[in-house]
């Protein structure tokens, strides 16, 4: 009989002599040096720290306690002990993980029973489950588009969707941020193709803006064209009853893909898609995202339900939050700091320009105990770095007062 391989003793061998280890492993990886390098050179390298999370919207990175102004918990949902505890139900009935891709035998009764909840609540026919949102995003450009098709979008859309839309090898355009005017002219231009696409974040994740849903709708009825609208920041925030900006809009449906996350004001984990059954059966069968990726955790769907209950049983959350962002907003440019003057949600962006004087200020901050985002290229275009204060109804009337002191002091720091 063959003796089986026993890894740790291979591994341990493996690595008797140090110095010849580091060597093999180093040695095909220097190639990576020049580009580290350059990164480092243009204040681009990321930091991997470790952040503890904390009670009342603080965190305690490295030993250090902050206000922590970098989520996007946006109401306070994923330290909720009713959340918590319905996650931890979830656990003890079903197990940690979901053991399995929900085509196989990974769709629980928590999955079922989250799809009915989000397809009730977004007035749609049927809902789709993915692992994330950036899994939602790229499953469903690449199972609606392909080479035949023309897709148009934002120019600051969120990286899933500009993936999504070069993966899924449809022809792209881009038009100027939430520029309809110009979506039109391009529209006119391009005739040939199969089908027409337009994509864009609702909120824009670090814009702080809005797209202008209702008149992209119109545009779309117009030129027969498909919209994407992703509500990832939208979602529990706008809109009567808390759906998102196409509730709050009052956008009809019939033409419109709407994509969301449970990772932000619904403080959990994973994507999903509202709409008509028949879109949701095809993406079923082909969105590869969620076909070949194990499913959500029972714990992320039970967490999940109990957050949708919260956002409709306690409206006076996005009430503060909304109260809070048009005062911060109007603080922030009272001090100083340049907010763009569409910014209408709890993410604000702070312009500062170069990469250099956001890491700066950015440590300021810090040092004045709070933890804001430098929001540095690629993720947002050149010379357009910023602080990305984005708020939380965690961190109640001290928070804000903290934060707001803070931005005072890092503007002015001799007064
Ligand atoms: C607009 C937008 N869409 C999608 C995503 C991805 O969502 P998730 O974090 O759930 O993968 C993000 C994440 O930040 C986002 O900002």
């Amino acid at each position: 009989m063959q003796k089986p391989v026993n890894y740790c003793d291979s591994f341990a061998s493996h690595q008797f002599d140090m110095s010849d280890s580091v060597k093999d492993f180093d040695l095909p990886w220097t190639w990576l040096d020049e580009g580290l390098r350059q990164l480092r050179e243009q204040q681009l390298l990321r930091e991997r720290r470790t952040v503890e999370t904390l009670p009342g919207g603080r965190c305690r990175v490295d030993g250090h306690e902050f206000w922590n102004f970098a989520g996007n918990d946006y109401l306070g949902l994923a330290g909720d002990e009713r959340v918590r505890s319905a996650a931890m139900d979830a656990i003890q009935k079903s197990g940690a993980g979901s053991r399995a891709s929900a085509l196989v035998t990974g769709r629980t009764p928590w999955h079922n029973a989250l799809e009915t909840r989000l397809a009730e609540i977004k007035h749609a026919e049927s809902a789709l489950l993915f692992p994330t949102g950036y899994a939602a995003n790229v499953g469903t450009l690449t199972a609606l588009m392909g080479a035949d098709d023309v897709v148009f979008c934002d120019r600051l859309n969120h990286a899933s969707l500009i993936d999504g839309c070069r993966l899924s090898g449809a022809k792209f355009r881009v038009y100027p941020h939430r520029d309809v005017d110009r979506l039109q002219q391009l529209l006119e231009r391009e005739t040939v193709g199969r089908r027409r696409f337009i994509v864009t974040d609702s909120l824009f994740s670090m814009d702080g803006t809005q797209a202008p849903l209702r008149e992209l709708a119109e545009v779309a009825d117009r030129f027969e064209a498909i919209l994407i609208v992703d509500e990832a920041h939208a979602t529990g925030i706008y809109g009567d009853h808390g759906t998102g900006l196409l509730e709050a809009n009052r956008v009809a449906l019939s033409r419109v893909v709407s994509v969301g996350t449970l990772s932000k004001a619904i403080g959990s984990q994973g994507g999903f898609i509202t709409g008509p059954r028949r879109l949701i059966d095809w993406l079923w069968n082909s969105a590869r995202t969620q076909m070949f990726s194990t499913a959500l955790s029972p714990a992320c769907c039970a967490a999940a339900l109990a957050a949708i209950d919260l956002i409709e049983q306690e409206p006076e959350r996005r009430t503060w939050l909304r109260e809070t962002w048009q005062l911060v907003i109007q603080e922030l440019r009272g001090q100083g700091w340049t907010v763009p003057e569409a910014v209408d949600g709890p993410i604000i962006p702070v312009i500062v320009e170069t990469s250099e004087r956001v890491l700066q200020l950015n440590d300021e901050l810090r040092q004045h105990g709070v933890f804001v985002a430098a929001i540095r290229p690629p993720t947002v275009p050149r010379n357009t770095a910023r602080l990305r204060v984005s708020l939380s109804y965690d961190h109640g009337q001290a928070g804000i007062d903290a934060l707001l002191r803070a931005m005072h002091s890092a503007r002015s720091p001799n007064m």
